[in-house]
């Protein structure tokens, strides 16, 4: 089911993210926000009026660039029997769903850290297709399956990024195209070194 409307979000380096025509957005606190067809929502985490932009960066200004340090785009294959897991680094948000709900597959203390022959093909897909930045996806045979039929929605993690679903698309001075066009997750911390996508910066502590 591919959306009636042509919902995106569109900025610049120097801007929050504008966000057209998505009727779906949900706070942290599983709340739905009241639907307007433009919304404004803070990328640089100064905004008092979180998830909202409060204008903040037309006082302290807002430079939201990639680094060049950053974890290499780069897909890595994680080759069971009946199913291959693919794993981009680049883009995982750090969120541990995988390794906290199949340790048995997903566990960075091991080497591979995805092993697919540990787990049931069905649990393996359920983790993937929960995986909200897009950093994994897996393959049958030779189809690879990444993307999700789900009408586009914007959900407010605490204390984390803005999780995108629904093929919303992104609009930039840069060109910018998701690793997963269906799911990605937005860093609203600007501590990303991956922007304007989610590294698991936030994660340290500096972001509430
Ligand atoms: S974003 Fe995906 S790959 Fe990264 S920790 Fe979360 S579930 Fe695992
Ligand atoms: S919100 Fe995750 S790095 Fe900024």
């Amino acid at each position: 089911m591919m959306p009636e409307k042509n919902p995106y979000i569109v900025f610049t380096k120097h801007t929050p993210y504008i966000v057209m025509d998505v009727d779906t957005i949900i706070d942290e606190n599983h709340q739905k926000l009241k639907a307007s067809s433009v919304v404004a929502l803070c990328r640089c985490g100064k905004s008092s009026a979180q998830p909202y932009c409060d204008d903040i960066h037309a006082v302290d200004g807002l430079r939201e660039e990639k680094s060049k340090d950053r974890a290499p785009d780069h897909l890595k294959d994680y080759i069971g029997d009946d199913i291959t897991v693919h794993f981009n680094l680049g883009v995982c948000c750090h969120d541990g769903c995988c390794v906290e709900k199949l340790p048995q597959v997903f566990d960075i203390n091991k080497k591979p850290w995805i092993q697919p022959n540990n787990g049931k093909i069905k649990d393996i897909i359920n983790i993937v297709e929960g995986c909200p930045s897009g950093a994994l996806s897996y393959s049958i045979g030779s189809r690879r399956y990444q993307d999700l039929d789900r009408p586009p929605s914007i959900h407010i993690q605490k204390d984390g990024p803005i999780e995108i679903k629904g093929f919303i698309k992104l609009k930039d001075d840069e060109n910018t195209v998701p690793a997963c066009k269906e799911h990605y997750t937005l860093c609203r911390c600007s501590s990303s070194k991956n922007k304007p996508f989610c590294d698991g910066a936030h994660l340290d502590g500096n972001f509430e």
